[in-house]
C-alpha cells in the first residue's frame, strides 16, 4: 500500500518526504490555490522537490477543458516539465479519450472525480496509469465506499489492467485501513488526515505510564 499526500504545499510534502517515506503526491485546483502560488510556480516546486526519484506527482489540467485536444495539448505541456508528472483528467468522455491518446505518446494520467465502478472500469480499459475514486464525497452524500473499492478492484485483477487504484478524498485512519482491507493499491489524503491516522491518544497515556515506571526504577 502506497501513501500519497493531497497537497501542494511544499512544507507538508517536505515534511511527508522526510518523516514518512512518502510514496507520491496528488494536486488538485483546490490545494494549488490554497498554497497560494501560480500554478506554475507550485507545480515546478513540487517537482523540484521529486528529482532524480521516481516517484509520481498528479497535476491537474484546466477543468474548464471539455475538449479532449485541449487536455491532451495541456497534458503534454505540463509532462514536458518533470518526468514524476501523471496527468490528472476528469472522468468525463473526453478526459477518457484524452487518456488514449496521452498513453500513444507515453504520457501517464490519472483519471480523477471517478464517482462510480463503471467510470473507473472505462479508465482502466482506455489506459488509465491511475484511477481515483473518491470516497470521502461519496461518503458525506450518504453512499457506501466499501463495495465501491473493491469492485473496481475486482474488476482490475479480472481483466488484467495495468492501471494502479488511488483511493481519494480520504477523510480518516479507517478509511485509510478500508482500501487496504479492499485492496487498493494507493491511498491520498491530506496531512491532518495522516498526522492522525499515524497517531493514537493511548499511545500517549501508555508513554506517560512507562515514563514514569523507566523514572522509578535504576538503570544498572
Ligand atoms: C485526489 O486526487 C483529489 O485531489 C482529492 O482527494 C480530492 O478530494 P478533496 O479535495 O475533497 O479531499
Amino acid at each position: 500500500m502506497k501513501f500519497f499526500l493531497d497537497s501542494a504545499h511544499v512544507n507538508e510534502i517536505e515534511h511527508a518526504l522526510e518523516m514518512w517515506n512518502l510514496d507520491g503526491v496528488t494536486t488538485n485546483p483546490r490545494h494549488v490555490q490554497a498554497s497560494g502560488k501560480p500554478f506554475m510556480v507550485v507545480i515546478r516546486e513540487i517537482a523540484a522537490l521529486f528529482a532524480g526519484t521516481e516517484k509520481p506527482i498528479s497535476v491537474e489540467v484546466n477543468p474548464h477543458h471539455t475538449d479532449y485536444r485541449a487536455m491532451v495539448a495541456e497534458a503534454e505541456k505540463l509532462a514536458a516539465i518533470s518526468p514524476n508528472f501523471v496527468i490528472k483528467l476528469p472522468a468525463i468522455e473526453a478526459g477518457y479519450k484524452a487518456v488514449d491518446i496521452l498513453l500513444e505518446k507515453g504520457i501517464r494520467s490519472n483519471l480523477t472525480l471517478v464517482f462510480s465502478a463503471a467510470q473507473a472500469l472505462h479508465a482502466m480499459r482506455m489506459g488509465a496509469y491511475f484511477v481515483s475514486p473518491f470516497i470521502g464525497w461519496k461518503e458525506s452524500n450518504g453512499e457506501e465506499t466499501i463495495s465501491f473499492i473493491e469492485e473496481i478492484v475486482a474488476m482490475r485483477d479480472n481483466y488484467g489492467f495495468s492501471s494502479e487504484i488511488i483511493v481519494a478524498a480520504v477523510r480518516n485512519g479507517r478509511q485509510i485501513v478500508d482500501a487496504g482491507v479492499a485492496g487498493a493499491d494507493i491511498v491520498t489524503a491530506g496531512f491532518a488526515v495522516f498526522q492522525e491516522a499515524f497517531d493514537h491518544p493511548y499511545t500517549h497515556v501508555g508513554l506517560k505510564r512507562f515514563q514514569n515506571f523507566w523514572d522509578q526504577t535504576p538503570y544498572e
